[in-house]
């Protein structure tokens, strides 16, 4: 059985939850549903784009279903405080992502699972901190962002097990050791924003 960790190369400091979420609370809501419709809204483009990989449109179909979900979660504690969605803005981490990936289909494929692995992953990083900065003084946001963390956190795994299946494990994991690299300068160049990224 290959490994399917990711490492993020840089850890996204503790004081990043106050300069950022916590700065504007209801901003970072809105952000974040935004963060989880283009989750599943990816999850589908792949189905579409790459209808021949047959072994994961079922797994990817079940990932477009279960961010839905999370931003029908997301969308349902933004009603409940009075926070309206805002328009799709582009989003400085996720465009500088998407520049790294490669071209050529099936370069464009591995990467695009890749990317999409680092995105949950430091996801999955951020939702912990936030989690942790909550404690006891908003059991409920904790709990809530807890959970995502473990979901976002078993997202980044799944990713990587998929490329797998269409790529070796060592030209894989040498891909994966370069754009976990790139990730982190982006993660770590970018001012703390009411924003996921
Ligand atoms: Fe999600
Ligand atoms: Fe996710």
């Amino acid at each position: 059985m290959a490994k399917t960790a990711v490492a993020l190369q840089w850890a996204t400091p503790a004081s990043w939850v106050k300069a950022g979420p916590l700065s504007d609370f209801d901003a970072f809501l809105a952000d974040h549903a935004n963060c989880e419709r283009k989750a599943s809204a990816l999850a589908l483009s792949l189905v579409v784009r790459f209808p021949d990989r047959k072994a994961i449109i079922r797994p990817l179909i079940d990932l477009a279903a279960e961010e839905l979900e999370h931003f029908r979660q997301v969308f349902a504690v933004m009603e409940a405080r009075g926070v309206d969605l805002v328009p799709d803005t582009p989003d400085p981490y996720v465009a500088r992502m998407k520049k790294m990936m490669r071209h050529g289909r099936e370069e464009r494929f591995i990467d695009t699972l890749l990317v999409s692995s680092l995105i949950e992953c430091r996801g999955a990083e951020r939702f912990r901190l936030i989690s942790e900065a909550m404690g006891e003084g908003d059991p409920i946001m904790r709990d809530f962002y807890r959970d995502l963390w473990a979901c976002e956190a078993k997202h980044g795994n799944l990713f990587v097990e998929w490329a797998l299946k269409f790529a070796s494990e060592v030209s894989l994991y040498a891909r994966l050791a370069e754009l976990a690299e790139s990730e982190a300068e982006v993660a770590a160049s970018l001012p703390a924003r009411p924003s996921l990224h």
